[in-house]
């Protein structure tokens, strides 16, 4: 932790640990998903899925970097996961979106405990609510019928 940082450490590693679970949690549902995407646009949809499982991977590699940095203990737990047994692929972006809109929360509380006390925190907290307020755009042009600007997510 940099000399001029004043942010409650404890409150920090205790976000940033809940990040490390969402995330995990994040690789466990998209690598589950990915599994069961049948039909002819399946190849595409599963190349999407598994990108962000992979992308979950790093983010909560990113997190748990950022424990350590603290002289912390990364947490060996993982996010809820609820399986809603529907895997109609409009029911798992939703899914998706508000497991997504979780992390997003975390992130923020982050920024909040870090904002104007640590820059490397701050700029960790920033470039993770971008990374994600993009995904969930991304998530919500996905779920738009072909043709229109803005769906019921928009
Ligand atoms: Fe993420």
């Amino acid at each position: 932790m940099g000399e001029f940082d004043d942010f409650n450490r404890e409150r920090v590693v205790s976000i940033l640990n809940r990040i490390l679970e969402a995330e995990l949690a994040g690789v466990v549902r998209y690598t589950h998903y990915s599994l069961l995407v049948f039909g002819h646009n399946r190849i595409p949809i599963v190349s999407w899925l598994r990108e962000q499982a992979n992308e979950s991977l790093l983010h909560a590699q990113q997190a748990g970097e950022m424990i350590t940095h603290l002289g912390a203990y990364p947490s060996l737990g993982i996010g809820p996961l609820l399986d809603s047994h529907k895997h109609d692929i409009a029911v798992v972006m939703q899914e998706s979106l508000e497991t997504e809109a979780k992390a997003l929360a975390l992130y923020r509380d982050l920024l909040g405990e870090v904002a104007g006390r640590s820059v490397m925190f701050e700029e960790y907290a920033r470039q993770m609510i971008y990374a994600e307020e993009m995904h969930a755009g991304e998530v919500v042009k996905m779920l738009r019928k072909p043709g229109t600007l803005a769906g019921s997510f928009g």
